[in-house]
């Protein structure tokens, strides 16, 4: 791959990238030089059904692109025809597990319909995931809703977690048999802040906090009927809820207002939900933490409104060295992640890393970004805190919700015509550290220089 010569397409999706091939970093290193992970650790890529199926038209998303108020998702990456082939790629990326999401809207296009045809496509899928060692780890609700439970008022509807719950008896009942990780929710803080904050999102509502407080304990109590009704079922499964988690960090150490208000904020990103669903209490109905990792927030107290409470974001430059932003305007800081996973250690509950990746079309800097993600989460491992797994976003570059097919999160790219699945670089770094279980203490190196 690394000929020197990038046809127009290598050139547009970065595969074919000049960077270092990382397997032989890897493969010069003496065992005693890792950081070896459990044996069973969860390596995978990420998907959600609506972002990577292409199709769905039976959900709030698809009513609203078709509106013209949504880029249209279409095609998507055509995972709904191709996942056997996807699922074949990440085999030979050394997985080991694989995260996606169940449409609930294709699952139940009217109340109380259900679909056997929709049923059994995602049985086919549990069991092409069985078939090549992957670990399913299966995601009931992401971001989308059928347009049935939208119009009947979503999540502000009374009857939200019970109709959820009934859906997901469905699922279990079809495909719990094969599937013992479960991930109830996808971000509730992320999807109310867009839903009714940002209003960027379906039902594009903006400033409105209460309802957005209202959404998301609504989906909390959908958690909580989901993980009784799938416990019922099923005693030994593992059920969580995927947490966007940011690292927040006061601007001016030195400044008792800044680390008030960067308090305040992680209480409200991070403390709120927890504390809601009792996370520290005996019985939380709560078997592991996803943590989906991308970025820190810093933050400095402001003179005016809601700044003077919650701060207001500083995105100079002044905090040790320069500061690297990805495409979706998001700083990427590694040890992050490692912050955050010490964090949520303190509930006392295994971690699983449901995502974590980046959104850019500079593929060195992908491996660059990837390689320090992974020494933090080695890191964490190294410090005995009790994570699970890690899951990359994703798997390959697919709708990234209002912003449509851009911003390029894959590990691999996508040939838009044919849909071909195109590996970066990243994906054979990734590859190296499944394969080996095992991560070198001093990082994996990715200059041109190593590739030999
Ligand atoms: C997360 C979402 C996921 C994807 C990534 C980039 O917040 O869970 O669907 O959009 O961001």
């Amino acid at each position: 791959m690394n000929n020197g010569t990038r046809s127009p397409t290598d050139r547009r999706t970065g595969a074919g990238a000049a960077i270092g091939r990382p397997e032989r970093n890897l493969e010069s290193l003496a065992d005693t030089e890792s950081v070896h992970f459990p044996e069973g650790f969860l390596w995978g890529v990420a998907t959600a059904a609506h972002q990577v199926e292409g199709g769905n038209t039976l959900n709030d998303w698809w009513v609203a692109e078709t509106a013209g108020r949504l880029p249209a998702s279409g095609r998507a990456s055509g995972h709904w025809e191709r996942f056997e082939k996807d699922f074949d790629l990440v085999r030979s990326w050394h997985n080991t597990a694989h995260r996606f999401s169940v449409e609930w809207s294709r699952i139940e296009p009217e109340a109380g319909k259900w679909s056997d045809a929709a049923l059994g496509h995602y049985s086919d899928v549990v069991d092409a995931l069985r078939v090549r060692g992957l670990e399913p780890v299966l995601t009931l609700h992401h971001f989308t809703n059928p347009a049935w439970f939208a119009n009947r008022g979503g999540w502000l509807s009374r009857d939200a977690p019970t109709l959820f719950a009934r859906f997901v008896e469905r699922v279990v009942d079809s495909l719990g048999d094969r599937v013992r990780w479960w991930l109830t929710v996808n971000e509730p803080t992320v999807w109310a802040k867009h839903a009714f904050v940002i209003g960027d999102w379906p039902p594009f509502e903006r400033g409105r906090w209460i309802r957005a407080g209202r959404a998301i304990r609504a989906m909390l109590r959908a958690h909580e009927a989901a993980y009784r009704v799938i416990h019922a079922r099923q005693p030994d499964a593992r059920v969580g809820f995927a947490h966007s988690a940011a690292w927040v960090e006061p601007c001016r150490r030195e400044r008792m207002c800044d680390r008030a208000v960067a308090r305040i904020r992680d209480f409200m990103l991070n403390g709120a939900v927890f504390r809601m669903i009792g996370a520290r209490s005996r019985g939380a109905p709560l078997d592991f933490i996803g943590i989906n990792y991308y970025s820190r927030t810093i933050v400095r107290h402001g003179w005016r409104g809601a700044g003077t409470i919650f701060g207001v974001e500083c995105t100079h430059d002044h905090h040790h060295g320069s500061r690297r932003w990805s495409d979706m305007g998001w700083e990427i800081h590694a040890r992050g992640l490692l912050h955050v996973l010490r964090q949520f250690s303190s509930y006392g509950l295994p971690l699983l890393v449901t995502e974590n990746g980046l959104a850019t079309d500079d593929e060195e800097l992908r491996c660059q970004v990837l390689s320090e993600h992974l020494s933090a989460l080695a890191a964490a491992v190294e410090e005995r805190l009790d994570v699970r797994g890690y899951f990359y976003w994703a798997l390959v570059d697919n709708y990234e919700w209002a912003l449509g097919m851009h911003p390029h999160f894959g590990l691999a790219a996508m040939d838009p015509a044919t849909l071909d699945r195109l590996p970066r670089p990243a994906a054979h770094l990734f590859a190296a550290v499944c394969e080996r279980n095992a991560v070198p203490k001093g990082g994996i190196s990715t200059s041109p220089s190593a590739s030999g």
